[in-house]
């Protein structure tokens, strides 16, 4: 069994797409709350079937993007580097997700001067911290997060709006290998990766325009969007366990697994 990890995850209660931050979402077009609930549900049961531990943040009235935790702040080694979201229809979420860690004795914690939607922008390898720009995060969030972890970052240009967030356009297999949509990168960035990750598995427009690449992966198990087929077969013939999920619900924000599941690396 791959070694179990520890994520944070908040109930969509008050989920619902009230205002448009990205290409997916439409007010109008109507989501539903005990639906999200449901499928939630369910990938918090994935996770604790994988031997996982799940801790909950209480979801807070008005803020129903909260379910995205991924969003609320990059944990490596312990510290806590604070999300501040671009967007001031999410802001109040920050210092929300800041004070469920010092609440529960994570130190140092440090609230960010400079705009970052942590583990969305934030992929942590076993040597460096891949990290998305050009929507939400500013590189000298990169740099901030840097000097704090004591960790390389690694800039990475993102260019597509439907890809606005790292998480969005490629996830790490394991601790050395990723997957990810080239198309969502600037050509010096799809440069990098080639380099980076030779053996990287490269996914089609199709699987990236069902949020495939929002997995999480213990090294050994990918937690998917069960519509993402080829993908889902690429990773299988490289010997992963794919265990689909249905988060279609979500999906209306522009989100899937990744986003509703931080990372606590202790
Ligand atoms: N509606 C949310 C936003 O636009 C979705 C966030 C998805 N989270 C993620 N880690 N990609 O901010």
């Amino acid at each position: 069994m791959a070694p179990s990890r520890h994520f944070l995850m908040c109930r969509p209660e008050y989920f619902a797409v009230e205002y448009a931050i990205n290409p997916w979402m439409d007010p109008q077009a109507g989501a539903d709350a005990a639906t999200a609930v449901r499928q939630w549900e369910g990938l918090r049961a994935a996770y604790e079937e994988l031997g996982h531990r799940v801790s909950l943040i209480d979801p807070i009235d008005g803020l129903p993007d909260m379910v995205f935790a991924a969003n609320g702040a990059l944990v490596v080694g312990g510290r806590v580097y604070g999300a501040r979201f671009a967007n001031v229809e999410r802001a109040a979420e920050g210092p929300a997700y800041l004070s469920w860690f010092t609440g529960n004795g994570y130190e140092p914690a440090l609230a960010a001067t400079h705009t970052n939607e942590g583990e969305g922008d934030f992929l942590t390898l076993d040597e460096v911290i891949l990290a998305g720009t050009g929507f939400r995060t500013s590189v000298a969030a990169h740099q901030e997060a840097q000097e704090f972890l004591g960790r390389p970052v690694v800039t990475l240009r993102l260019v597509d709006p439907c890809y606005y967030h790292l998480d969005t356009a490629l996830f790490p297999i394991d601790g050395r290998n990723v997957a990810y949509f080239p198309e969502a990168f600037s050509p010096g960035s799809q440069e990098v990766l080639r380099r980076m990750f030779p053996d990287a598995v490269l996914a089609s427009a199709q699987d990236a325009a069902v949020l495939g690449l929002n997995a999480v992966s213990d090294g050994e198990n990918v937690v998917i969007n069960q519509e993402a087929a080829d993908l889902a077969l690429e990773l299988k013939r490289r010997g992963l366990n794919v265990i689909p999920v249905d988060l279609s619900e979500l999906r209306k924000a522009g989100g899937g697994p990744k986003c509703c599941t931080l990372e606590i690396r202790s």
